[in-house]
């Protein structure tokens, strides 16, 4: 893993070092991308001090986990990376939830909804959610619209969708996906990420993909507001 001083995407970030309170829905949390790169990359940024108090990271997927067993799979995949860590990873794992989701069915998703209650008031997360779609393209379509009739995606302030890109087999299949994805949720509540990369990399442009939007929402309400005037 680079260290974060040589990573360039740090470039830019000195306000952000601290990630803003909020919930972290991985779907996708049985898969390989989730052990190999984020789940690696949010224990860097724990260690960094980088994650605040008020955070919590949601595995999602169908397998029916708890939470504990959620911890241990990471714990065991991670096994490398926390030698001589011990306390501080017992310490990030109290972070780790999880809830067993099949993207297709919208029930699992409403139940989703309200265990992403109860963490808020937990973890403090202020009702701020990432929804990390880590899962084949082929659920983005089914998974965004389950997480709007839920109504995880009707505050466009404080809900996000992250979605890896390339997605579709082809142009016009991409088109027909975006479309999709574009009736679900607000184009500012939409990331598009590129995967080829390592995950600190990868938590970074979501995080600075999230800064990003936020000023620019700023910078238009100022001038709506100048214009009003
Ligand atoms: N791994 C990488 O380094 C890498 C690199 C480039 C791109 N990607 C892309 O990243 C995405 C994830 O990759 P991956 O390697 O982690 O895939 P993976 O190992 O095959 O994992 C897929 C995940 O999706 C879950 N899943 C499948 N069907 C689901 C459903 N209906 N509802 C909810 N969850 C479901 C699976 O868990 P359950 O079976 O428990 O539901 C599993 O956690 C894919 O789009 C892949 O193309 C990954």
């Amino acid at each position: 893993m680079p260290s974060t001083l040589s990573n360039p995407l740090r470039l830019g970030l000195r306000q952000e070092r601290v990630i803003s309170p909020q919930c972290l829905v991985i779907f996708g949390a049985s898969g390989d991308l989730t052990h190999r790169k984020l789940i690696p990359a949010l224990f860097e940024l724990y260690l960094q001090r980088r994650i605040p108090s008020e955070f919590g990271i949601v595995g999602c997927a169908r397998r029916p986990w708890t939470d504990n067993e959620f911890r241990e799979k990471m714990k065991v995949k991670l096994s490398n990376q926390i030698s001589g860590k011990e306390r501080e990873w017992e310490q990030f794992s109290n972070y780790l939830f999880y809830e067993p989701v099949d993207l297709q069915q919208s029930d699992h998703v409403v139940r989703l909804s309200r265990r992403l209650n109860e963490i808020d008031k937990t973890q403090a997360t202020h009702g701020n959610r990432t929804f990390y779609l880590s899962v084949s393209p082929n659920f983005y379509a089914s998974g965004c619209k389950a997480l709007k009739a839920a109504g995880l995606l009707d505050d466009p302030k404080k809900s996000r969708l992250v979605i890896e890109k390339p997605f579709g087999s082809d142009y016009s299949s991409a088109k027909k996906l975006n479309k999709i994805v574009q009736s679900c949720a607000e184009e500012s509540q939409i990331y598009r990420i590129f995967l080829n990369q390592s995950g600190i990399e990868i938590i970074y442009q979501v995080f600075k993909l999230l800064h990003l939007k936020q000023w620019a929402l700023k910078i238009e309400q100022v001038i709506t507001k100048a214009l009003v005037l």
